[in-house]
């Protein structure tokens, strides 16, 4: 195993819009993320598209938008699940603890989005769970183009003999990682 590696993964995440102002709403009104910048194709030479800069946290910038101005998009479909390029499967959001969660279920709600998975507890261990994995408590919306959008809260940890950890600190001892 390599020494040498990065800090964080998914710092931001660069996504491709249709419509941007569509977008930027969304982020916005949802999500609660302001723009840091805005920038028209070919400002920098070597960039040919427009560039959104937004940001949650005081970072520069936790997501971009890009737009094509002469690229031909069409709408996402769920054939497209089937067969076609890859795409991001989802990508999440963590709130701060289960409450901070809840109100962003009743956020999306009150928006009127559509919540395409869940609530639903991700655990194989919890009796109340789903039979899947990290013992996290998530629901999902579609942002403007389509990207699954992951709202979750209370992760696992994993502790340093590998064992997981819940977020109200319960080890489940059956759950190991496969690479400590
Ligand atoms: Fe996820």
């Amino acid at each position: 195993m390599t020494t040498v590696k990065p800090v964080k993964c998914l710092q931001h995440v660069a996504l491709e819009a249709c419509d941007i102002e569509r977008s930027i709403a969304f982020y916005r009104d949802f999500l609660g993320m302001r723009v840091t910048e805005r920038h028209q194709p070919g400002e920098v030479e070597a960039i040919p598209v427009e560039l959104v800069f937004l940001r949650l946290s005081n970072n520069h910038h936790d997501l971009v938008l890009a737009h094509n101005p002469n690229k031909t998009y069409r709408p996402r479909t769920t054939e497209d699940d089937l067969a076609g390029s890859v795409f991001p499967h989802h990508f999440a959001y963590e709130c701060e603890d289960r409450d901070a969660w809840l109100k962003m279920l009743d956020h999306a709600k009150t928006l009127g989005l559509e919540i395409v998975r869940g609530p639903v507890i991700h655990s194989p261990w919890d009796p109340r769970g789903d039979g899947s994995w990290g013992e996290l408590e998530s629901f999902y919306v579609l942002d403007p183009d389509g990207y699954k959008i992951e709202l979750f809260c209370e992760m696992a940890t994993i502790a340093k003999d590998g064992v997981f950890v819940t977020a109200r600190g319960e080890r489940i001892e059956q759950a190991c990682v496969l690479e400590p």
